[in-house]
């Protein structure tokens, strides 16, 4: 195969650790499968910041431009909370998805059978739990204009926009009918029509692209509405695709009924599918720099990076399985309770270890 290039971005926190155990897996399947792959780790997030000033320093930015696709760990940390707004770690993330184009965000949240009872629901509501949340990622209120904080009347005012042209959902909407159609053909279109212009609008949107796909079937969902079915029967959802600010908050409670936001990775694609994979999980300060970190929902990152990107469907499976048999032989990590069964709880590299050698079991 030609020669392809990835850039890692190992970012802050607990992300050093994990990006360093999928950069293992990464190796071991770039050998076996012949993927032709280098890597490039460049600088990013706070680490950037310290070093450099900036938490997207333009030869990163370059870097990722010119890159077949981005894996990155996480970024963040309560050290930043003091740096200015426009340099914070999370606005190097938010330029990076702008600058890139990266519009589609996938959020799988699936329940390996093993974790139903680390879920924080009944076993029942959860068993077989496998759901997508397709999220806008480069409009909405994170990006809408005007916005600010200014003094009116003698009086601070914060402010935000909340604002989609037709094209941007348009073109989220004919990703979710895709989607939708390799699974189960069921769409639900989560926004706040009853009070929102700005969903209004999207509904409308919605409802004229699902006459091209008049296998897939869409339903409309409010969102206050969406966060309960979430917990209270999660499994009616198959597709759920929503606005950027909404996806935030709706995947988080969704990574959280599959046992451990630590096993979730997600996708952020551009138009011809190019992306950045990182784990849904932050930067952990909490744990930082203990090597406890659970590092499969990067590890399942980069899978979902040979699959979606790079087209390497093989290798991913590969991936995919050797995770599903460490979750099956009872490999924990800290995250997730092990429990009475002779489950070991393993720390970041053992971990990696039980990967690797389940990739080479299967081999
Ligand atoms: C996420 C995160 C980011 C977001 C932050 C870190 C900017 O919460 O990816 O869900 O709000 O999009
Ligand atoms: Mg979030």
């Amino acid at each position: 195969m030609s020669n392809r290039k990835i850039v890692v971005l190992p970012g802050d926190g607990i992300g050093p650790e994990i990006i360093a155990q999928a950069q293992r897996v990464l190796d071991v399947v770039n050998d076996s499968f012949k993927l032709g792959l280098s890597t490039q780790v460049c600088m990013f997030g706070g680490a950037a910041y310290d070093k450099v000033g900036s938490p997207l320093p333009d030869e990163t930015l370059a870097a990722c431009r010119e890159a077949d696709a981005i894996l990155m760990g996480s970024i963040g940390g309560p050290k930043y909370d003091a740096a200015p707004r426009e340099l914070r770690p999370e606005r190097g993330l938010l330029g990076l998805r702008s600058q890139l184009g990266l519009f589609a965000n996938l959020r799988p949240a699936m329940l390996y059978p093993e974790l139903a009872e680390s879920s924080s629901l009944k076993t029942e509501l959860v068993a077989g739990l496998d759901l997508m949340i397709l999220r806008e990622l480069t409009g909405g209120i994170y990006f809408g204009q005007p916005r600010g904080i200014e003094t009116r009347d003698g009086k601070r005012v914060g402010f935000n926009t909340m604002v989609y042209n037709e094209d941007e959902i348009r073109r989220i909407g004919q990703r979710g009918f895709e989607i939708a159609r390799q699974r189960g053909s069921r769409l639900c279109s989560v926004d706040k029509a009853n009070v929102l212009e700005v969903s209004e609008l999207w509904r409308e949107v919605m409802i004229d692209v699902a006459k091209d796909y008049p296998d897939v079937e869409l339903s409309h969902m409010y969102v206050d509405n969406a966060a309960m079915q979430l917990v209270r029967a999660p499994k009616q959802f198959d597709v759920i695709v929503t606005s950027n600010l909404f996806g935030d908050i709706l995947s988080d409670a969704a990574a959280m009924l599959t046992g451990s936001i630590g096993m979730l990775p997600s996708a952020s694609l551009d138009e011809q599918g190019k992306g950045l994979y990182e784990p849904v999980h932050g930067s952990a300060p909490d744990i930082t720099g203990q090597g406890i970190a659970n590092p499969l929902a990067t590890i399942l990152s980069a899978s979902m990076m040979l699959r979606y990107t790079l087209k390497e469907s093989a290798a991913a499976d590969a991936i995919e399985s050797a995770v599903s048999r460490v979750i099956a032989d009872g490999y924990r990590c800290a995250d997730i309770a092990a429990g009475v069964r002779g489950e070991k709880t393993v720390n970041t590299n053992e971990m990696g270890d039980a990967v690797l050698a389940a990739i080479h079991a299967g081999a």
